[in-house]
C-alpha cells in the first residue's frame, strides 16, 4: 500500500496507472471501523485502484473540544487498510490541505440544507465538509467516490456540490453499518463508556419505533412528539433534534406526503458525545 502525504505524490501515483484503470476514493477522518470498511469494500469491488484519505478536517468542526477529542488512530488505520487490500492512503498534514494562513478563506453555502438539522445545529460544518471534499476530489480525481448514508445530509450536500461544480465523479452511497445492538458504527463511539454505549442504542430503537408508527399511519407530528418523549425517559440522552424530512430536498415534514421517500433523522448527546442516526422509510 502506497503512503501518500502530499499532492504531488498523489498525482504521481494516479498518473502512473495503466490507461482505463479506474480509481475509487473513500474519504474518511480515520479511526476506521466496519462502517468505513463497507465503503472500502464497495470501492475495491468497483474500481481498479482504491485510495482512502484520512484527514481530521479542522474547518468542519464547529466545536474545538470535539476536534481535540476526535479519535486519532493512524497506526491501527494503516494496518486496517493494508489488510483490506487498499492500494494507497492519503493522510496529509494541515499545511498540505490548507497552505494559506487563513484556514477558512473560502466559504461554501448550501441554501436550505444549511438551515436544517446538522446545518442548523453545526454552523459552518457543511462549508468545511464541502471545502475538504472538493480539495480531495481535485487532488485524487477519482472516477468514483464513496460516502455513507450514516451522514445522510452530508451525502445530499456532496451530490449538490459535485453537480454545481461539474466535478466529473460518480458519488456512490453505502447503507449504514450497525452493531448487533443497532448502534450505528461511528468513530465517536470510542468515546462512549460501556453504560453510555448501551444507552446510545436508544437512538436506533426510537428510529425503528418511528418507522413502525409511520407504517401504521400515525401522523408525523405525533410520531415526532412520541419519539422525543421516549428519549426523555433516559437521563443520559439529550436530544438535539428528531425530525422527519423529505429525502429529495430535506424539507421538514409535519404531515405525510404520499409518494415521497422520507427519512427520520436524529441527533443526540449521550453524555458528552454527540451522535447522529437516521432511517429511510417510504
Ligand atoms: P467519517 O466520519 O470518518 O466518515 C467517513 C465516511 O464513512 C462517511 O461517508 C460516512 O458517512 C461513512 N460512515 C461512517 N460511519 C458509517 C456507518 N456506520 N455506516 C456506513 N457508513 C459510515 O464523514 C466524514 O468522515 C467527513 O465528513 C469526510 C466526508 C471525510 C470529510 O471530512
Amino acid at each position: 500500500m502506497k503512503l501518500l502525504q502530499d499532492v504531488s505524490s498523489v498525482r504521481n501515483f494516479t498518473q502512473k496507472r495503466a490507461s482505463k484503470q479506474k480509481i475509487g476514493l473513500v474519504p474518511t477522518m480515520g479511526a476506521l471501523h466496519q462502517g468505513h470498511q463497507e465503503l472500502l469494500k464497495a470501492s475495491l469491488q468497483d474500481n481498479d485502484l482504491t485510495i482512502c484519505s484520512i484527514y481530521v478536517n479542522p474547518t468542519q468542526f464547529n466545536n474545538p473540544d470535539d476536534l481535540n477529542k476526535y479519535p486519532r488512530t493512524l497506526e491501527h488505520d494503516l494496518k486496517f487498510l493494508e489488510k483490506i487490500g487498499c492500494n494507497a492512503v492519503f493522510y496529509p498534514p494541515n499545511q498540505v490541505m490548507y497552505p494559506g494562513e487563513e484556514q477558512q478563506l473560502l466559504q461554501l453555502s448550501f441554501g436550505h440544507l444549511d438551515n436544517v438539522l446538522e446545518g442548523q445545529h453545526r454552523p459552518g460544518h457543511f462549508s468545511g465538509v464541502g471545502l475538504v471534499v472538493t480539495k480531495l476530489l481535485n487532488v485524487v480525481q477519482p472516477e468514483r467516490a464513496y460516502f455513507g448514508q450514516k451522514d445522510l445530509q452530508q451525502l445530499a450536500i456532496i451530490r449538490q456540490m459535485v453537480q454545481e461544480f461539474f466535478i466529473p465523479v460518480e458519488i456512490i452511497s453505502v447503507p449504514i453499518v450497525r452493531e448487533s445492538s443497532g448502534l450505528a458504527l461511528s468513530s465517536r463511539n470510542q468515546r462512549l463508556s460501556f453504560e453510555e454505549k448501551q444507552v446510545a442504542t436508544q437512538l436506533y430503537q426510537t428510529l425503528l419505533f418511528a418507522q413502525q408508527q409511520y407504517e401504521s399511519g400515525v401522523s408525523l407530528s405525533t410520531i415526532k412528539e412520541q419519539s422525543i418523549n421516549q428519549f426523555s425517559r433516559h437521563a443520559n440522552i439529550r436530544v438535539e433534534y428528531f425530525e422527519a424530512v423529505r429525502m429529495r430536498d430535506f424539507q421538514i415534514l409535519e404531515e405525510k406526503m404520499e409518494a415521497d421517500v422520507i427519512a427520520f433523522c436524529v441527533a443526540a448527546y449521550v453524555g458528552e458525545v454527540r451522535l447522529i442516526d437516521n432511517i429511510i422509510v417510504s
